[in-house]
């Protein structure tokens, strides 16, 4: 089995700060209320049947909390969790060895189960609708298929790219949750809560800035927040200011409207090398020297929410709002 297959120990190698960041409780899960308020029915009926939760697919950009709140799930589940990476998966038999070792109403996380191997996705589509493992042993005329009773248990799939999951998988999901990126005012409210929990004073105003320059992400903000905090206490103030947060937020190579240098890149070489657009994904990657993955999963999904790239059928085209403001 590949060693890094079964890894509930991933989130000890965030920084120890990351983690004491990390919503404990769905009181400081703020914002996603629609996805929050399904997922608590889900839980309650499950506890109140005494069953496993129905599996529920949660998908969305990187860092909107998909993993956060798979932890939480269990927590209110009052079962353990079980976390795998899907591309990690390499043979059917690691993933059956996961599912027999579920306890009833285990939820097994798979994470970027649009990344899942196809062979080891098939055994998935019994084991999620009839809790059983379909398993063919041996070849030709005497190849026979052999049956193994699971314990009911809930899968919760989190993906970047949904749209890359095969039908039978997703259409096994009781459950579709869209992840969407947080307004301001929610992004303020996790700043507020986590300043607190790192015991820095962060005023209104900078409170703000940092929300508006986090492209709608938690991660982000809070990934901003310590360098801010940084640059504060190496500056001794007392309280983190609006200056505090430009200076760092120049260090990091935030701009205005939170994009990154890659995000800029970006938008810079469809200017510079295609007029502007329309170009196709590939050629984009190629001249940019970045993967199609990255691009098509962190940079894009944020620059066509904010109106700056758009989608048309023959590619990518900037909009007059990016020419704006990369010029
Ligand atoms: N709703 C929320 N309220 C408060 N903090 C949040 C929330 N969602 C996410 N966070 C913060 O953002 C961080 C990143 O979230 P998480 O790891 O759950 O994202 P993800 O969607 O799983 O990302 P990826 O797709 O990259 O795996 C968490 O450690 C947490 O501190
Ligand atoms: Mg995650």
């Amino acid at each position: 089995m590949n060693e890094n297959m079964l890894n509930p120990e991933q989130y000890s190698h965030e920084p120890i700060e990351e983690l004491r960041l990390r919503p404990s409780s769905f009181n400081e899960y703020i914002g996603q209320r629609k996805v929050v308020e399904n997922i608590d029915l889900m839980v309650k009926s499950a506890v109140k049947r005494k069953s496993a939760m129905d599996h529920a697919l949660l998908s969305g950009p990187p860092g909107l909390g998909k993993t956060t709140l798979a932890m939480l799930i269990s927590k209110a589940l009052g079962s353990e969790l079980h976390v795998v990476s899907g591309p990690a998966i390499e043979k059917k038999g690691d993933l059956a060895a996961v599912l027999t070792n579920l306890k009833p109403r285990d939820v097994l996380f798979i994470d970027e189960i649009h990344r899942i191997h196809i062979s080891v996705e098939e055994i998935l589509y019994s084991a999620m609708e009839d809790f059983r493992l379909d398993i063919l042993i041996g070849q030709g005329a005497s190849a026979r298929t052999m049956q193994i009773d699971l314990v009911p248990f809930t899968l919760v799939g989190a993906t970047t790219r949904s749209g890359l999951l095969s039908n039978p998988l997703r259409d096994r999901f009781m459950a579709h949750l869209h992840f969407d990126f947080y307004q301001d005012d929610e992004l303020g409210t996790i700043l507020n809560n986590n300043a607190k929990k790192m015991e820095v004073s962060l005023n209104q105003d900078a409170n703000l800035e940092i929300a508006s320059r986090s492209r709608g992400t938690p991660r982000i903000a809070n990934r901003i927040l310590r360098r801010v905090r940084d640059y504060s206490l190496v500056n001794d103030h007392k309280t983190i200011s609006v200056d505090d947060v430009k200076k760092a937020l120049e260090l990091l190579d935030v701009d205005s409207l939170g994009l990154d240098s890659m995000d800029r890149k970006i938008l810079k070489v469809i200017r510079d090398y295609y007029n502007g657009g329309p170009v196709g994904i590939e050629a984009l990657c190629a001249t940019l020297g970045e993967d199609k993955q990255t691009i098509e999963e962190v940079h894009e999904p944020f620059l066509l929410k904010e109106g700056l790239l758009l989608r048309t059928p023959r590619g990518r085209t900037l909009s007059d709002k990016a020419i704006d403001h990369i010029n």
